[in-house]
């Protein structure tokens, strides 16, 4: 079947979209043969430079693109929207944590909330990649009461590519042989990129690296800070591997996930099996039937893990009171 997926992309002249808007148009996220939409959203002093990457666009001539809409308004791009990518917003710099984009960015979110509730699909699905992700995508739910719940999610993808990363590297394989990580909580430094039921190569990550000091230390350490590795080493933030990973969280959601693995993203809380607290986008391990995407459920977690997923918890919980009065 043939979808014709109008695809929402807000921050279409930044870095991110940059790569984000060519590989959507070539079909790596919705499939070869699936032709998009692309409606794309900018602040007017951006249009300019957003004409050069719809320029760009045209000259790539893409045979899935059916049309191309640039737009500095929301209800024009998110208007009949199947999927919303939420991009645009101010990165962080050198020396700044992602939370402290909370006041410049957070605001953003009640405007496209807005125009999501009033203008997109019955089937829309929404992608936060703008930090702080997690809490801008609560800002943007509260301010959408008709769109449901389990259709929000902000991207902890990266961190779960990162981690995965780091394992395949430490066991010498590659990270197509690592499975069964799982981000709990914010796309920050207190995320707990969770190891103990990593596999490789479907062996336990534990056994496989003997080395239990590494994981709660350097992997640990290395997972939560890359973000901020990036941006000293690039002077700039993380902009190709983030829209792989936006990539690879849509397509985790609309295809069955493999037995027996998960994927994460930051999803609403409430009803979680975890004692989670039940009004905040947090992250867990993900499983999706190509359709529904449910929180994996009856996974054992230590001590140290829980203590972990807590922290993380605790941090959302004061971004929330940051942005309550945007809720
Ligand atoms: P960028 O500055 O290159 O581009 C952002 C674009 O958003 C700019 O062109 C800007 O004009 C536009 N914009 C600002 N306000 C807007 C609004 N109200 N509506 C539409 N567009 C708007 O930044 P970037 O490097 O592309 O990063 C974008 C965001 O993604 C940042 O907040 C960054 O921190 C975040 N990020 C998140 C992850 C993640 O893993 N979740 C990874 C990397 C970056
Ligand atoms: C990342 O994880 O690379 C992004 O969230 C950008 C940042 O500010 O760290």
């Amino acid at each position: 079947t043939l979808f014709r997926s109008r695809v929402a992309v807000t921050g279409g002249a930044g870095q991110i979209a940059y790569s984000l808007l060519f590989r959507i148009g070539n079909g790596e996220v919705f499939g070869a043969d699936q032709p998009v939409i692309l409606q794309v959203l900018e602040i007017t002093p951006a249009m300019q430079a957003l004409e050069g990457v719809l320029m760009e666009l045209q000259d790539s001539a893409q045979p899935l693109v059916q049309d191309i809409i640039a737009t500095d308004d929301a209800n024009v791009a998110f208007k009949d929207a199947n999927w919303a990518i939420l991009v645009g917003g101010k990165p962080r710099g050198p020396g700044m944590l992602r939370k402290d984009l909370i006041a410049a960015n957070g605001p953003i979110f009640v405007g496209q909330g807005e125009a999501i509730n009033n203008n997109a699909a019955d089937d829309i699905r929404i992608v936060t990649v703008a930090n702080p992700c997690n809490s801008n995508t609560l800002v943007a739910k509260s301010n959408a009461p008709d769109v449901p719940a389990d259709r929000w999610f902000a991207m902890t993808r990266l961190d779960e590519n990162r981690a995965k990363a780091q394992i395949a590297n430490k066991a010498g394989v590659t990270s197509a042989e690592v499975t069964n990580v799982g981000i709990w909580g914010n796309h920050s430094a207190t995320q707990f990129p969770w190891f103990d039921a990593a596999l490789v190569g479907g062996k336990p990550a534990t056994e496989v690296i003997d080395d239990r000091e590494w994981f709660e230390n350097d992997f640990l350490s290395t997972v939560q800070q890359r973000g901020k590795a990036i941006i000293e080493a690039r002077g700039k933030s993380s902009a190709a591997s983030a829209a792989n990973a936006a990539l690879d969280t849509i397509r985790s959601i609309i295809t069955p996930t493999p037995e027996g693995d998960w994927f994460s993203a930051a999803v609403y809380s409430a009803g979680n099996p975890y004692g989670i607290d039940e009004n905040l986008m947090y992250s867990f391990p993900l499983r999706s039937d190509g359709n529904t995407v449910s929180i994996v459920e009856g996974l054992e977690l230590s001590d140290y893990a829980v203590s972990k997923a807590k922290a993380s918890e605790a941090e959302l919980q004061e971004e929330r009171e940051a942005v309550a009065d945007l809720l």
